[in-house]
């Protein structure tokens, strides 16, 4: 899978979003369908964005609170 080893930090919109969890979105961080045409068997994250912010979504894979990155990526 196309996981990278560091979050990616975006200035969000308000909305409906839905984040990629597989690593395979050519659309990162958003799901861009990749997830079922590659069988990945994971499924996109979505969260309400109810204000403009600053958000560090997870590209590793192994965040314990999807799709925020929890800081996973940079433990032994
Ligand atoms: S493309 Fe990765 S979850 Fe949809």
């Amino acid at each position: 899978m196309a996981y990278e080893n560091s979050p990616i930090i975006i200035d969000e919109t308000p909305g409906i979003k839905n984040y990629c969890t597989c690593g395979e979105s050519n659309n990162k961080p958003y799901c861009d369908g990749s997830h079922s045409s590659k069988a990945t068997g994971k499924t996109p994250k979505e969260l309400i964005v109810d204000e403009a912010r600053r958000f560090a979504i997870c590209d590793c894979g192994k965040t314990e609170n999807s799709p925020m990155c929890d800081g996973t990526h940079s433990k032994a």
